[in-house]
């Protein structure tokens, strides 16, 4: 312990303010602080020290003149310590009135000066904008949880999740809480498992989502449920992904999807008045999944800019540049975007271009450029007729100087490469960086895929999902064609939330497990409480779920969950923090009747 620093569990005295609150109003107060010093300057004497709180920053002078013991004891501190002050609010001094600080009009002058803890050399400094590697902030995480952006954007996670929670009251939503221990509830990903030591060899699931759990609740006769749940997938991370994360789950007995979409569109406009004081004006617009797939290449376009896919199949039909008649000789497509001429592309960029699509999807770019008087250029400019040209060019709306991007083949293959390069591109032209908020409701989404992996079909939202009552029939005769009643809502290409109307019948239920390739008793040992409560009168019901994280991503502007997760994980489902995963007692394996084999 450093000579000035009392070991005391308690407080020397009781805080008055915070102190990045303090303002010109408060001059003439003697007001009471705790914080971090930020930094520490002595000048002939005089000791300036800025000190941090949740709050912000407000600077402390010391006068060995006026305060003796005070003036002592700020002479030992470094970065980080953490010290109660008392002292009297003072106008700065001509000149030295710090515009940059919201308290940089005033000043404390400092009576006394307590050192309560005092830090070890920091590791990297408490302030934004420092390049510090993410391994190390999150080592250090409670370090980092001081700097100014992280305490805003939990504040703002705070200030979401209340307004969340006043809008789903207010429309008669109940908050009911549901077990972590329980059994495998499917969402696409992989289950984290905890073994069970009273029942040797049997393992819970931690929840990928309250999904079953929910529907009971609707059969249980809570008509409107919500829960701000912690969710678990052990899936392959990515910056909008983490394996442990939260969701915003609502339910409801009898909606039609515009109700549960009208009640979500109103939370998110809370969110964001309440947030940012930005009015969002729902209702938002609806796109049906195929148009999005058609005009963007993905279900959650970015509509902050154009560069649409332009289906150019009919304008190079009968074409002889070799190419393309190959491609549509098979009955496939040809796709276009154009990057018009306010983003002109190098051929060097054409180049990269070409070569990433050939190597990251085995496919083949081309491009031409409109150059003056609307004449074509590019390597396979002179294959292509006049007649091709003309209804490409107008397909495309290409004029002088814009440059269209060309892909052939299957639609469902080309359309998501192109998807791709209309990001990859926004992104290079900063595109993607606008405050802009364009908000969109996918709906219409496919029942199933075919996943040529598992040779079999797969629920594209999950299998409790209902078809839409006019293509019930196809669930017979052509499956990949049904669509569902779901829902995803898209907010500036990042997908916030999405949800269905689902399956009440039992029968329809179990024909749903059937065509996923389910048997009848695969389906009973996984979901039969599900079929057992659907026998009792289980009312018409659906909802939807939120990203909390993926949210507050987008109210703090930044593009990594982990900025606005408290105690997130790596890319690697790693804490640096604690360590965690790390390996246990071979006592405790023992216990568990657990053997690592590796
Ligand atoms: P879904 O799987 O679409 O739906 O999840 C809903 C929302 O949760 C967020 N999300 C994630 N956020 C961070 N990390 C992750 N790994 C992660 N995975 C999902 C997304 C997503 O939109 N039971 C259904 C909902 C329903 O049908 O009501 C479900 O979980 O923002």
């Amino acid at each position: 312990m450093g000579k000035t620093e009392q070991y005391s569990p308690l407080p020397p005295w009781t805080r008055t303010d915070y102190c990045g609150a303090l303002r010109a109003t408060d001059v003439g107060r003697e007001v009471a602080l705790w914080g971090w010093v930020q930094t520490r300057r002595d000048h002939g004497g005089l000791i300036f020290i800025d000190l941090r709180d949740r709050d912000g920053i407000v600077q402390l002078v010391l006068n060995p003149a006026h305060s003796g013991q005070a003036h002592e004891a700020a002479g030992d501190v470094r970065s980080e310590f953490y010290v109660a002050v008392k002292g009297k609010v003072v106008r700065r001094a001509e000149g030295t009135v710090n515009a940059e600080l919201p308290t940089g009009e005033i000043e404390i002058a400092v009576s006394a000066f307590e050192i309560l803890s005092a830090s070890a050399p920091v590791p990297f400094q408490i302030a934004d904008g420092e390049a510090t590697a993410e391994e190390i902030r999150l080592k250090y995480r409670y370090l980092d949880l001081r700097r100014p952006e992280m305490q805003r954007n939990l504040r703002r996670r705070h200030q979401a999740l209340q307004a969340v929670r006043s809008h789903l009251d207010q429309n008669g939503f109940i908050d009911v809480e549901t077990p972590i221990l329980f059994k495998s509830t499917p969402e696409g990903a992989r289950d984290y498992l905890v073994p069970s030591r009273v029942n040797p060899g049997k393992f819970y699931a931690l929840p990928q989502s309250p999904q079953l759990l929910k529907q009971i609740l609707m059969i249980g006769g809570f008509d409107r449920y919500y829960q701000i749940a912690r969710c678990f997938r052990d899936e392959d991370l990515r910056a909008n992904r983490q394996p442990e994360f939260s969701q915003i789950d609502i339910e409801m007995t009898c909606p039609r999807p515009e109700d549960i979409q009208s009640i979500a569109e109103g939370m998110i406009a809370s969110v964001y008045r309440s947030v940012l004081g930005i009015d969002v004006k729902p209702p938002f617009p609806r796109m049906p999944y195929s148009e999005a797939i058609e005009r963007f290449g993905i279900d959650k376009p970015d509509l902050r800019f154009a560069m649409e896919l332009k289906n150019l199949t009919s304008a190079f039909a009968g074409t002889s540049f070799k190419v393309f008649a190959e491609i549509l000789a098979r009955g496939e497509s040809v796709y276009g975007i154009n990057v018009t001429g306010d983003h002109p592309l190098t051929r060097r960029e054409l180049d990269e271009l070409t070569e990433s699509v050939k190597s990251r999807h085995s496919m083949g770019l081309a491009w031409i450029k409109v150059g003056e008087g609307g004449a074509w250029q590019g390597p396979i400019a002179k294959y292509l007729s006049d007649g091709e040209r003309a209804a490409a060019t107008s397909t495309a709306e290409l004029k002088t100087g814009d440059t269209m991007l060309m892909v052939g083949g299957q639609p469902d293959k080309v359309r998501p490469v192109l998807g791709d390069i209309r990001l990859q591109l926004a992104t290079k032209f900063g595109l993607d960086k606008s405050d802009e908020l364009k908000f969109l409701w996918v709906v219409d989404f496919p029942m199933f895929d075919y996943s040529a992996e598992d040779r079999r079909m797969v629920s594209v939202n999950h299998p409790f999902t209902a078809p839409n009552p006019d293509d019930l029939a196809m669930l017979e005769s052509a499956p990949l064609k049904a669509r569902a009643l779901a829902y995803d809502m898209v907010l500036n290409g990042q997908e916030l939330g999405g949800g269905s109307i689902r399956i009440h019948s039992r029968e329809l239920q179990m024909k749903v497990f059937e065509l996923l390739g389910l048997t009848r008793e695969e389906a009973i040992d996984r979901f039969g409480f599900l079929l057992d409560a659907l026998k009792y009168g289980a009312p018409p019901h659906g909802g939807i779920a939120f990203g909390v994280d993926r949210i507050c991503m987008m109210l703090c502007g930044t593009d990594s969950l982990r900025d606005v997760i408290a105690f997130p994980k790596t890319q690697k489902a790693v804490d640096p923090m604690s360590g965690a995963p790390s390996e246990v007692d071979p006592r405790q394996l023992k216990e568990l009747s657990i053997k690592v084999t590796s």
